[in-house]
């Protein structure tokens, strides 16, 4: 049975940061606040920091499943690793701080794990957190437009990387299930 623990986590952050959006647009007047992007870059932040922690309790799941599978859970953290330190730098830059606080984190208590899952659907909940983080992230870019062209660049950058990551998913869920590559899952 798929895990939700992770895509409920990532369902917060995302409606999280819709609510700074909204607060962020009555607040600012149609202009966004510094003080709310970088709520929203934390929120981001975090996203990336749940999916640090999924690819590697996938990682480690799956070295006793497929030695191959388990090196890409590997490397996929390493590269959401890569994005989160990005953000942060760029949140260090507005001048806000990285919110690596256990309050911050809290939700990541919840993040139960299971030993003994199966790669399928490791890969399916990976699946679906590439998509709500390619969703949650187009749309902070939306909204911080041309307010913060830095920032939103490095988003774009970084949701390009997660739209690979979501095709090689599915590219990889094609492989494993008939179903799938006839459409009908
Ligand atoms: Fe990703």
């Amino acid at each position: 049975m798929l895990k939700r623990e992770f895509i409920n986590n990532l369902n917060e952050i995302r409606k999280r940061a819709l609510d700074h959006m909204q607060k962020g647009f009555i607040v600012a007047d149609y202009h966004v606040d510094q003080d709310v992007i970088i709520k929203i870059l934390n929120e981001a932040l975090i996203n990336e920091v749940v999916c640090v922690f999924r690819y590697k309790m996938h990682y480690y799941t799956a070295l006793g499943i497929d030695a191959a599978a388990a090196k890409s859970f590997h490397q996929r953290a390493a590269e959401e690793q890569t994005y989160a330190d990005k953000i942060s730098f760029r949140i260090i830059q507005l001048g806000g701080k990285p919110n690596y606080s256990r309050a911050g984190l809290a939700h990541l208590d919840h993040s139960q794990y299971t030993p003994g899952d199966e790669l399928m659907e490791m890969t399916r909940e990976d699946a679906t957190a590439e998509q709500i983080t390619i969703d949650s992230f187009a749309e902070m870019i939306r909204f911080m437009g041309d307010d913060d062209i830095p920032s939103c660049r490095m988003m774009e950058n970084i949701l390009e990387a997660e739209k690979k990551h979501a095709q090689d998913k599915g590219d990889f869920l094609k492989t494993m299930s008939p179903d799938l590559l006839m459409g009908v899952a």
